[in-house]
């Protein structure tokens, strides 16, 4: 049995880039192996958060993770800020981190140049806390989108610098998992950019919470081209590139499977198709969303989670404080 650990941002509302990147395997994997899934809010914190904001996503995240299929009884769901040993942790693997690693992150300077002269710290040094959620749990695999590539080698890097300075085997050396298909959605209005859940423009991204009918209104306005003729080709058609993309990845199916069926159709009838998987891919989560939001055993699971998370996290920590010299006894 593997352990899984995988967390995301309470940043925003979620995106179907996150669904199809990452939550869809978070469900997958949890048959066969012991998961823990995290609400990473102290990750949100390295920009500015609204407390009130920040306080309601997190419900509605972890709200989410569940409505999507995690299933409490198999794997772990818990909040980073209620397990103090990741930023402990967070906090050593920011000493072992030189600075022009961490400045190299394409993630901190697409970050950073949005911030102008005031850059915050924790922009820079958000990997080495990334590195100890990952670590902490004796983690095998990391189920992620391919924008976290950079992130799991630096920690990746940072397990076996750690193992090799004290010595001993510590930290298992985790490895990404990349889904099937969906692993990077792009933006509906700017195909060459990644869907993001902090993009201002609404009519770029599908989140997973969206009404049926804004999601078909977003497909209907998505960029594609002039040539009206259903074919993969990432470089010269990204936006029919990327619907097709979503086609296949919410279907279940590939580029090739997705052209034979729309072959001699236009890109009009091409994106009700698109918008109607889309649609019956989410329907299910939101109605098993809004039994949840308000609901206390959202609570209960959330306390649950914390307390297995907690129990597993320091079982590293305090090998990690024995074997640095840090403990006192
Ligand atoms: P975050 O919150 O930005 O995104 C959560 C997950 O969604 C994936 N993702 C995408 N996949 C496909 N297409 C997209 N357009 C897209 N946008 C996002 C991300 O790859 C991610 O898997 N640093 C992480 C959070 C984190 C983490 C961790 C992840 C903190 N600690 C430990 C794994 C393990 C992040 O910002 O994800």
């Amino acid at each position: 049995m593997a352990v899984i650990f995988s967390g995301i941002q309470p940043s925003g509302n979620l995106t179907l880039g996150n669904y199809l990147g990452a939550l869809r395997n978070f469900t997958k994997m949890q048959e066969q192996n012991e998961c823990y899934y995290c609400v990473v809010n102290q990750h949100a914190i390295t920009v500015h958060q609204d407390p009130a904001l920040l306080h309601r996503r997190t419900r509605e995240l972890a709200a989410i993770y569940l409505a999507a299929g995690l299933d409490p009884e198999k794997a772990a769901l818990f909040v980073q800020s209620e397990v103090p040993q990741h930023a402990q942790l967070g906090w050593i693997m920011t000493t072992l981190s030189y600075v022009g690693e961490l400045e190299r992150m394409t993630q901190y300077k697409d970050k950073a140049a949005k911030q102008g002269d005031s850059i915050p710290a924790g922009l820079l040094t958000y990997p080495p806390l990334m590195a100890a959620d990952i670590l902490l749990y004796q983690t095998n695999f990391v189920p992620v989108g391919d924008d976290q590539k950079q992130h799991l080698e630096i920690t990746r890097d940072l397990a076996q610098r750690f193992n090799r300075l004290y010595q001993e085997e510590v930290f298992t050396i985790p490895e990404i998992y990349l889904g099937q298909g969906g692993t990077r959605v792009m933006s509906l209005q700017e195909p060459t950019k990644k869907m993001s859940k902090s993009d201002d423009n609404t009519m770029a991204t599908i989140y997973v919470l969206d009404a049926p009918k804004d999601i078909e209104k977003k497909i209907k306005r998505a960029q594609t081209d002039s040539e009206n003729s259903v074919h993969y080709d990432a470089e010269t058609k990204p936006g029919i590139a990327n619907l097709m993309d979503i086609y296949a990845a919410v279907t279940d199916t590939d580029h090739a499977a997705v052209e034979r069926e729309f072959s001699g159709q236009g890109y009009g009838q091409f994106k009700k198709s698109v918008a109607a998987a889309v649609i019956a891919a989410l329907e299910p989560i939101q109605k098993r969303y809004a039994e949840l939001i308000d609901n206390p055993v959202l609570d209960a699971i959330l306390d649950q989670g914390a307390v297995k998370a907690r129990e597993t996290a320091s079982r590293t920590y305090d090998k990690v404080v024995q074997v640095m010299g840090l403990d006192r006894k």
